[in-house]
Formats: C-alpha cells, sequence, structure tokens
C-alpha cells in the first residue's frame, strides 16, 4: 500500500505496511539516517523528527498517522555544506561524543527554540530532559543550545 508523505520538503510516495514505524520509513526506504534506532519504545529521544512543528518519536509513529504530514528530520535542517545554527553550536561545543543521541537532541532544540528565542538553561533541560545520552554529554548540549539562541537573535 502506497502512503504519500512529505518530507524535508519533497513529496514522496512509500510502499509500506500502514502500521510500520515512521522511523523504518524514513531510515530503510528513504535513506534518511539521522533519525537513529534506540529503544524502539518511545522513551529514549533518539528517534526523533518534526512533524507540524512539535517532536515526535518516530519509532511510536505508524506511517498511516503521518499521511499528508510535513515531516522534518536532521537532513532537513543543514548539511555539511550548509548547516543549521544548532549543528553548528554542537560543533562548537563538541556536544557529541557517539553521537548515537545527537539527532534527537538538536531536533528537540530546534522546536525548542523556535518556541522560545531566549530559553534559560533550566527551559533547555527541561526540553531535553527526555532524551537519553549514554555519554555524559549533558553539559556541553545545554552550553550548545544556549550558543545556538544567542547566533539566533544576532
Ligand atoms: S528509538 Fe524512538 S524513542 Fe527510543
Ligand atoms: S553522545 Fe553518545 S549517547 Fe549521547
Amino acid at each position: 500500500m502506497s502512503t504519500r508523505i512529505t518530507v524535508n520538503g519533497e513529496s514522496r510516495m512509500v510502499d509500506a505496511a500502514p502500521d510500520t514505524p515512521l522511523l523504518y520509513v524514513l531510515r530503510n526506504d528513504l535513506g534518511l539516517n539521522g533519525p537513529k534506532y534506540g529503544c524502539g519504545l518511545g522513551q529514549c529521544g533518539a528517534c526523533a523528527a518534526i512533524i507540524g512543528g512539535n517532536l515526535v518519536r518516530t519509532c511510536s509513529m505508524p506511517l498511516r498517522d503521518v499521511e499528508n504530514d510535513h515531516v522534518t528530520t536532521l537532513e532537513g535542517l543543514g548539511s555539511v555544506e550548509n548547516p543549521h545554527t544548532l549543528q553548528k553550536a554542537f560543533i562548537a561545543e563538541q556536544a557529541a561524543q557517539c553521537g548515537y543521541c545527537t539527532s534527537g537532541i538538536i531536533m528537540a532544540a530546534k522546536v525548542l527554540l523556535d518556541r522560545n528565542r531566549n530559553p534559560d538553561d533550566e527551559d533547555i533541560k527541561n526540553a531535553l530532559a527526555d532524551h537519553l545520552c549514554r555519554c555524559g554529554t549533558h553539559n556541553r548540549v545545554v552550553r550548545a543550545v544556549r550558543r545556538a539562541a544567542v547566533e539566533l537573535a544576532r
């Protein structure tokens, strides 16, 4: 069965069962490896993408529920040649170690900064509280988001 979704501004037809997790479609059918498979249970945040301005855990979102929706993954924020301000800030603050959690955290930070241009550390920590990082990059992540907020305010 085919389902139409818009991913990173491009309309795509996907041939997959309607109950296929969106994460599998993004990675396996569309070749978008920004979102990661962590827990597969909606608990770690590694698979997060943005749909309609909201952060969504794509491992727990069936394809049928995003038909005709606009999905943004990390690849839709920026590229190696033209990184998003958040991506630049994460590099500047060395806010990734293994990087497995980083895509989901950057997507969560994007939603935060879209809603709050001047977050304090508490706002940042609250926005990222449900994203697990086994490498312990939390302090650097907070600094990176703060740096991005300052850059975006210029
Ligand atoms: S893989 Fe989706 S929340 Fe962990
Ligand atoms: S950088 Fe390794 S899990 Fe976060």
